[in-house]
């Protein structure tokens, strides 16, 4: 029988940043379980790191291991290495059969302002200060997942094409846990669509009015994408949760990011039926600072503490970690992306190795 308190995790570093951050990211996670949890954690390639050694980006053994563990902490994978391969072959290829494999249909992705970097915003910081929205993206789904297809040849002309395609019982399952994470918030639901133009929005629309008939006390609202993507940057405070589709979530939640200060700073947490979640930065390999010390630790930092209130119900070890980032923050310590155009005397660039000791000393002297 399992030791209580004893979690496994696998742990998948990745490619690029992802790799990079990680091991700074476990130094966190071990800090904060201190004596009080016993983690087991393995690791295997994942992605391009994966391609390279097994010839595949996610080899069988590697999903049956995701699928026996409690969590999964992903990094990043891809790069301009594998970038020629076809689609089929490529490193990310490797993630959505693993958020497949792992039926993680919901995946959470909270874009919260922390206040010392309402200034970090490219937006006005009175629109950003205290911002608190949760993107809820559908991920085992829709365009990303359709079929047929392809690309070939049609009347001597290549034609790619792919198919955005929704049953009910995928947007069903979403729209219930997007009700039931706004109930424990503001209470507020904004379901993004196009549903003036594809018929599976279309769909997706009328499957959430219908689920919302269980949850009169949540206020629901839709909206186009293309006005939800100007809205997050006209007004973002205007939302709670949004809950959407897996390619408009995509989008939506790089464009949060930049709310919060940089897409170094968006963690996030995807679940399925049974709560085994996987977790993952927001953001991917950025082979343009990747192996430089520069890349902001933060958001794989967070999605710890996600992985630790999600999967291991340890709600109060996950608010430790957030209060040790906010502290640092606090404090001044910024990697670049962070870095205020015009900074005070109290603000201090940091590398990555640097910003996670800090993180740590906060989490250890609390
Ligand atoms: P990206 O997120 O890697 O980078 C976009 C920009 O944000 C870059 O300028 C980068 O330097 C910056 N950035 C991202 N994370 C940062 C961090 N933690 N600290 C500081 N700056 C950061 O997106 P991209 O350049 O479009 O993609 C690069 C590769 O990553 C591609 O192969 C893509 O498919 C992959 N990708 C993977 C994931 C994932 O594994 N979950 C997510 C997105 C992109
Ligand atoms: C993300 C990424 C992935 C996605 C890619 C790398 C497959 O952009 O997690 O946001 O599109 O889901
Ligand atoms: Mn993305």
């Amino acid at each position: 029988m399992k030791a209580q308190n004893s979690h496994s995790i696998l742990v998948l570093p990745g490619d690029g940043i992802g790799a990079e951050v990680m091991p700074h990211a476990i130094r966190v996670m071990e800090a904060a379980a201190g004596n009080r949890i016993s983690l087991r954690l393995e690791y295997a390639d994942f992605g391009g790191c994966s391609i390279d050694r097994h010839g595949v980006p996610m080899t069988t053994e590697t999903l049956t291991r995701a699928q026996c563990v409690d969590a999964v902490l992903v990094g990043a994978v891809g790069g301009p290495k594998w970038d020629d391969l076809p689609v089929e072959k490529k490193p990310e290829k490797g993630l959505l059969g693993l958020r497949a494999g792992l039926d993680c249909f919901a995946n959470l992705r909270p874009a919260l302002t922390f206040a010392p970097l309402a200034e970090a915003s490219t937006l006005k910081t009175e629109l950003v200060a205290g911002l608190d929205i949760l993107i809820v993206r559908e991920l085992t789904g829709g365009v990303y997942f359709g079929n047929p297809r392809g690309v070939e040849v049609r009347d001597n002309l290549r034609y790619g094409f792919n198919t955005f395609g929704y049953d009910e019982s995928e947007i069903q399952r979403v729209t219930k846990v997007a009700f039931e994470l706004a109930r424990k918030r503001r209470g507020k639901v904004c379901s993004v669509d196009k549903a003036n133009v594809l018929e599976v929005t279309q769909l997706w629309r009328d499957v959430v009015k219908e689920v919302h008939s269980d949850y009169a006390d949540v206020e629901l609202s839709h909206m186009y994408v293309d006005n939800a993507a100007m809205q997050l940057v006209r007004e973002p405070k205007q939302f709670d949760v949004i809950v959407t589709g897996n390619m408009f979530g995509d989008i939506l939640s790089d464009v949060a990011a930049m709310l919060t200060g940089s897409l170094g700073m968006l963690p996030s947490a995807s679940l399925n039926a049974s709560s085994r979640g996987l977790y993952e930065p927001v953001h991917g390999t950025a082979p343009d600072i990747a192996g430089k010390n520069l890349a902001n630790p933060l958001a794989t930092i967070l999605s710890v503490a996600m992985l630790y209130r999600y999967s291991l119900d340890a709600p109060d070890i996950a608010d430790s970690i957030e209060a040790a980032v906010d502290r640092v923050l606090e404090h001044g310590y910024r990697t670049g992306d962070i870095m205020p155009l015009n900074p005070s005397e109290n603000i201090v660039r940091v590398g990555t190795d640097q910003m996670t000791d800090v993180v740590i000393a906060e989490l250890e002297a609390s």
